[in-house]
């Protein structure tokens, strides 16, 4: 049995941390037309201070759809998300941009960088509306661009750019990064740089961290792993002795 307090081997388990997240009966449906989709059927989840969460499923499981919920960017059709003591399944719009200014940071698949600005600058974008951000150059050198300042996007490989996003994702400081197949057009060894940074970033700010990812390999570098199925959770695991992104093979 896993304790709170094994001390021997180091493991905290992640029930022993305060939840930032609690989700109870999350559905999510979409009207098509004549059609309604069924994104997300009562979903109940918790996520804990600090962990590195991979959430895992086929395409059209409903990750995106859970993601963009807890990230602010969508909401349930019915349920609760709580994130803390806020109840987001109740927020305006208004409510839901704040939240994701001030908390959440967000890394997609596809980059998003404007192309006419250089890293440094792409990041100052953030760092210049945020209310305790650390500087473009910090938040650079912790995805190990720091000698990468002053490229432009296009001077920079995909793997150098994805890391210009998770710089300016984590540069305003948020509690949360939420990260939908980050690695998701990137080749195994871009991939798995890209995947150290998001690591470094959990470990030494202490970002509570979710990546969505087909790739079951990946699910090795998380303290836990959320397998969804056609919009339900169908497994929760533990990993107690994860690994880092550095021992990936795939
Ligand atoms: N904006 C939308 N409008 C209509 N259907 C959507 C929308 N977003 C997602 N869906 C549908 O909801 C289901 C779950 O989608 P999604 O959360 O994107 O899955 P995943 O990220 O696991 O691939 C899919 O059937 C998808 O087609
Ligand atoms: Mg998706």
């Amino acid at each position: 049995m896993q304790t709170s307090n094994d001390t021997a081997s180091g493991y905290v388990s992640p029930r022993a941390r305060a939840t930032v997240f609690h989700a109870e009966g999350v559905n999510k449906v979409y009207a098509m037309g004549e059609v309604e989709v069924h994104a997300l059927r009562g979903v109940d989840l918790d996520l804990y201070q600090g962990e590195f969460v991979v959430l895992l499923g086929p395409s059209g499981s409903g990750k995106s759809t859970l993601l963009n919920i807890l990230g602010g960017l969508d909401v349930p059709s019915s349920g609760t998300v709580r994130y803390g003591e806020q109840d987001l399944s109740v927020y305006d719009d208004g409510a839901l941009t704040r939240y994701r200014r001030d908390h959440v940071g967000f890394v997609f698949q596809f980059y998003n960088l404007i192309p006419s600005l250089t890293a440094r600058e792409n990041v100052a974008l953030v760092t210049e509306i945020a209310i305790d951000p650390m500087t473009p150059e910090e938040a650079l050198s912790l995805v190990g661009l720091g000698d990468r300042l002053d490229h432009f996007p296009a001077q920079l490989s995909g793997g150098e750019q994805q890391r210009v996003a998770i710089a300016r994702a984590i540069a305003k400081r948020p509690k949360v990064l939420l990260c939908d197949e980050p690695t998701g057009a990137l080749d195994v060894r871009t991939g798995i740089v890209v995947l150290e940074a998001i690591d470094k970033v959990n470990r030494e700010l202490g970002t509570t961290t979710v990546v969505i990812t087909h790739n079951a390999d990946i699910a090795e570098i998380a303290d836990r792993v959320i397998r969804l199925s056609d919009g339900t959770i169908a497994a929760v695991e533990c990993n107690a002795h994860k690994k880092s992104p550095k021992e990936l093979v795939w």
